[in-house]
């Protein structure tokens, strides 16, 4: 079989499959035996380094820290083939999985976490499927079902993980997850407008919006809004805005506010609160305290905006 050496042919077949077991790296003297079942070694200045399967690193009272998984990407790879690591190694960065490759004469070989194992093979089929122009499956928009919570704080805290404001990596849970969860055991929670993209039956954006109000007038706060990061900038954070400003619409919703990126949601409309008469919460967020006047918006409104449960927020 002649090995694939054009990128995207590679990407389209890529076919990562998950190596049963558990796998660890273990350094030895440069001399040592190398146990039959080691599947990879490296001679360094500081020694031999083994790839092995745990059991065997235990039986043999070999230290490690890192246990990974094996992911084997079937498709035949020429040594010479450029682009194919960068490529994998992109599309894990953006999901935040951390992986280690080794090239086999054959394959490629990715060592990955093992708690990040199926979330790494579902971002390779994602990649590849992309490149093989199989569509992948259809993003469905509805609302939140008490079942989604767990799935939903786990994106939440996925996207969150770094800060929108800093992009700094976030110490702990996101507060984003925490004011969730607060949110939806209070009044302010309201269950139409708590939405979830869905693919292939997994969690893949939310968008909550919570009751608010201004000069006594009812109006809705958008957010936190979040995308699986390996799905990000392909639409669904727009979709769920636009699903959002319908249902708000359709539900005689008088205007949305939040707090958030103007060069983001400027393109649906959104303008800076003040500029409508709507007060920020706190005159600090200036012009990223934005409004959506809908459909039966008022004019006229002049006051400051107050969060239902009163606490500050995206
Ligand atoms: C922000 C977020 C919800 C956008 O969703 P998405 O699905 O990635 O965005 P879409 O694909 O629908 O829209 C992509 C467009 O928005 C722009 N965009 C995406 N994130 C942006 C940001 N933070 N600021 C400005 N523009 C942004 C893209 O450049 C792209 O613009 P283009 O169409 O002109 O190329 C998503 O990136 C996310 O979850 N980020 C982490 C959490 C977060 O920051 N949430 C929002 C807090 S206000």
């Amino acid at each position: 079989m002649i090995a694939e050496t054009l990128l995207a042919t590679l990407l389209a077949s890529l076919r990562p499959t998950l190596v049963p077991g558990e796998w660890v790296f273990v350094s030895v003297p440069r001399d040592s035996p190398v146990p039959a079942e080691c599947a990879a070694t490296v001679l360094e200045a500081e020694g031999r380094t083994l790839v092995l399967p745990r059991l065997k690193a235990d039986q043999l009272g070999l230290e490690y820290d890192f246990v990974a998984a094996w992911i084997t990407l079937e498709v035949r790879s020429s040594l010479e083939a450029v682009g194919l690591t960068a490529e994998v190694s992109k599309v894990l960065a953006e999901a935040r999985i951390s992986c280690n490759v080794l090239a086999g004469l054959h394959h490629d070989h990715l060592l990955v976490s093992v708690a990040d194992a199926a979330r790494a093979v579902e971002t390779l089929q994602e990649l590849s499927a992309r490149h093989a122009q199989v569509p992948l499956s259809p993003i469905r928009l509805r609302a939140e079902e008490a079942a989604d919570r767990p799935a939903i704080l786990a994106l939440v805290s996925e996207a969150f993980a770094l800060a929108p404001a800093t992009g700094l990596p976030v110490e702990g849970e996101p507060q984003e997850a925490a004011m969730l969860r607060h949110l939806w055991e209070h009044s302010a929670y309201l269950p139409g407008f708590s939405l979830v993209a869905e693919s292939a039956g997994k969690v893949v954006g939310y968008v909550i919006s919570t009751r608010g109000s201004a000069d006594g007038l009812d109006l809705l706060a958008l957010g936190p809004l979040a995308v699986a990061p390996r799905l990000q900038r392909h639409g669904v954070g727009s979709a769920l805005v636009h699903e959002s400003i319908h249902r708000a619409n359709a539900a005689g919703e008088r205007g949305i506010a939040l707090r958030g990126d103007p060069g983001f949601y400027q393109r649906f409309g959104f303008v800076s609160a003040a500029s409508l008469g709507v007060e920020s919460p706190d005159p600090g967020w200036k012009e990223h305290f934005q409004l959506l006047p809908l459909a039966l918006w008022p004019g006229g409104v002049h006051g400051a905006f107050t969060y239902a449960h009163q606490q500050e927020r995206f």
